[in-house]
């Protein structure tokens, strides 16, 4: 079955099994090999993408279910809340081995694009699903707080 969908902009055609999760198709049909396997089971936020502009679990959302989708992933992360993220990231020199780091930035920019101003509150809420085996969480913290207060400026 041929499934169409925009991958970072780009009209994409699957033809796989519509079961196919979705990090499957964008690690071994695209290469876009920035997307991590962590748990598989939606658990540890590792394979997060942007879909239709909300993070999603590529892990465990089978790419039949999106047809026409819009699917955005850490190599195409643009945008004023993803360049203050990414700067934050290298400020303040975020990963320690890198795994999670991708889901990590992919959720941190969704939480900015549509809360640019976090409470502590809202930060850990919305980083709560997304696990560092480095515990670098501390680090996570205050590099959203500094993107944040860089898209103030
Ligand atoms: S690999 Fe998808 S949430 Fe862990
Ligand atoms: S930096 Fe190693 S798992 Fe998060």
């Amino acid at each position: 079955m041929a499934i169409s969908l925009y991958v970072n902009d780009k009209p994409v055609e699957l033809d796989i099994d519509p079961d196919t999760p979705l990090l499957w198709a964008l690690r071994d049909e695209l290469r876009l090999t920035g997307t991590k396997f962590g748990c598989g089971i939606a658990q540890c936020g590792a394979c997060t993408v942007m879909l239709n502009g909300q993070t999603r679990r590529a892990c465990v959302t089978p790419v039949g279910t999106l047809d026409g989708a819009d699917v955005r992933t850490i190599e195409a992360l643009e945008g004023p809340a993803a360049e203050a993220v990414k700067a934050a990231w290298v400020d303040l020199n975020v990963p320690q081995c890198g795994y999670c780091q991708s889901g990590q930035v992919v959720t941190a920019t969704a939480l900015l694009e549509f809360e640019p101003k976090p409470t502590d509150e809202d930060i850990d809420n919305a980083m709560a699903g997304n696990i560092c085996r480095c515990a670098t969480y501390a680090r996570i913290r205050k590099a959203v707080r500094q993107a944040s207060d860089a898209l103030e400026g």
